[in-house]
């Protein structure tokens, strides 16, 4: 089983190689001058991820190619708005989305305060029109593994905080490589997310170890470790690293500060910006439905999320957590993480918007819901079974990965959805 689909590159333009997918162009990062015009290649969040022999890519490429016209068609037909019952306020928005106008913040706040159905329906239905004309069909699905659920911090609303009495893991060297292995052999994953606490009993030398032996795999290695030193990253960098996942979790420092003992936000942002400025594809977002939150807190957050300039973007609702400070929390609507979505959507219509497992506890079909108003890209979790039911952020039902796979893949096609890479 294949979840990105090889592209041939058709030209360098210096360090970007332009890939074509059936036609269609998009423009990846080349790491090194390993590749050359008429090659074969597999990309992953823009980036070179490894050459692939021509036989194996036309193989590939044999089986998808009626498969993913097919599948375009069902997307079209599927990002089609119907916006017959639109109160007109909400169309004039709308319609300067249309003319890929910037939308005011007043602008954002009002689309994210919308009520009815019909309101918030059509702006999913524009939200998902935005997706497809930046993007296609193309999906990205990514694998992870939470390699440590030990952390030295103690976040009020985090199911691993330090204080929780919590049966702790770490994952060997060998347990991490094994299951990695698995990811890439077994179920064809290109992209691997190495996640865990802030853990320093990994120490920088063993993390690079971690990741040089990740890459070789030939995998995209992602890592979401905290907020370790600007030092670790770039030394992970060197190693073969090229995407991270962080959070800054609320625009609000106060918010942040509180809830985060011990933290400062602005080092947070700094850390993000200097993540970017290394040149990783840098992953980032918040959380929505902290207490006190505010819809301006909201809107913010959507407006520093595409500040940040990140190539994904990754938020999810709050889950309370028993014995946690925020164990009492009221739980987030379901419409709320959509629309939010689709503003952040509407205000960065490049975005690579994740949908995140938090979002897939509050409703069955959160995630087909989160694909349709805007978002394009998952993650699978392929953390071994016996880890995983203890990497407890928050309360989540796991699957069998094998389970997890066939669902996911089946949900994509239905949405007419190929796993292509996202490209820049
Ligand atoms: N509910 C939802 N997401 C959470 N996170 C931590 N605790 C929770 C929770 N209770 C998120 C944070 C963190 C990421 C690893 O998990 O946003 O950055
Ligand atoms: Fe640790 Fe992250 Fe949880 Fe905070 S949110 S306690 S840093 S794992």
């Amino acid at each position: 089983m294949c979840y990105a689909i090889p592209g041939k590159l058709a030209r360098i333009e210096g360090s970007i190689g332009i890939v074509d997918y059936y036609g269609e162009r998009r423009k990846i990062l080349l790491d090194d001058n390993s590749v050359k015009p008429g090659d074969y290649v597999f990309a992953q969040g823009g980036i070179l991820i490894r050459k692939i022999p021509e036989s194996e890519a036309e193989e590939i490429l044999k089986t998808w190619k009626e498969i993913f016209v097919e599948l375009q068609q069902v997307d079209e037909a599927l990002s089609k708005i119907n916006a017959n019952d639109t109160p007109d306020n909400v169309l004039a928005v709308l319609q300067k989305v249309n003319h890929r106008k910037t939308l005011t913040r007043e602008e954002l706040k009002a689309l994210f305060s919308l009520k009815t159905t019909n309101e918030c329906a059509v702006l999913y239905e524009v939200a998902n029109h935005v997706r497809q004309r930046s993007h296609g069909n193309a999906s990205c699905v990514h694998g992870i593994i939470e390699f440590s659920n030990a952390c030295s911090l103690n976040c009020h609303y985090c199911g691993i905080r330090r204080d929780r009495d919590i049966q702790r893991y770490r994952m060997s060297v060998e347990e991490i490589l094994c299951a990695a292995q698995r990811a890439v052999e077994d179920y064809g994953f290109n992209a691997l997310v190495l996640q865990s606490g802030e853990d320093y009993s990994y120490d920088d030398d063993l993390l690079e170890f971690i990741v040089k032996k990740v890459r070789q795999l030939g995998v995209l290695v992602f890592v979401s470790i905290g907020s370790r030193s600007s030092k670790t990253y770039q030394q992970l960098y060197e190693a073969g690293a090229r995407a991270a996942l962080l959070r800054f979790e609320t625009s609000n420092p106060k918010l942040f500060e509180s809830l985060r003992p011990g933290t400062k936000w602005e080092k947070r942002i700094s850390l993000i910006e200097d993540i970017k400025n290394m040149g990783y594809v840098l992953a980032t977002g918040f959380l929505l439905g902290l207490p006190g939150e505010t819809i301006d807190d909201v809107v913010n957050n959507i407006l520093l999320t595409k500040q940040l300039n990140p190539e994904m973007v990754s938020f999810g609702p709050l889950i309370p957590v028993k014995e946690t400070p925020l164990e009492n929390s009221p739980k987030v609507e379901v419409d709320d993480v959509l629309k939010a979505i689709a503003v952040t959507r509407l205000a960065d219509a490049n975005a690579n918007i994740l949908v995140t497992t938090a979002l897939e506890t509050l409703d069955k079909d959160a995630r087909k819901r989160a694909l349709l108003a805007g978002a394009n890209s998952m993650m699978i979790n392929v953390t071994p079974s016996n880890f995983k039911s203890l990497y407890s952020i928050y309360d989540r039902n796991d699957e069998e990965i094998a389970e997890s796979v066939v669902k996911t893949v089946k949900l994509l096609h239905s949405l007419g959805r190929a796993p292509t890479d996202l490209g820049r």
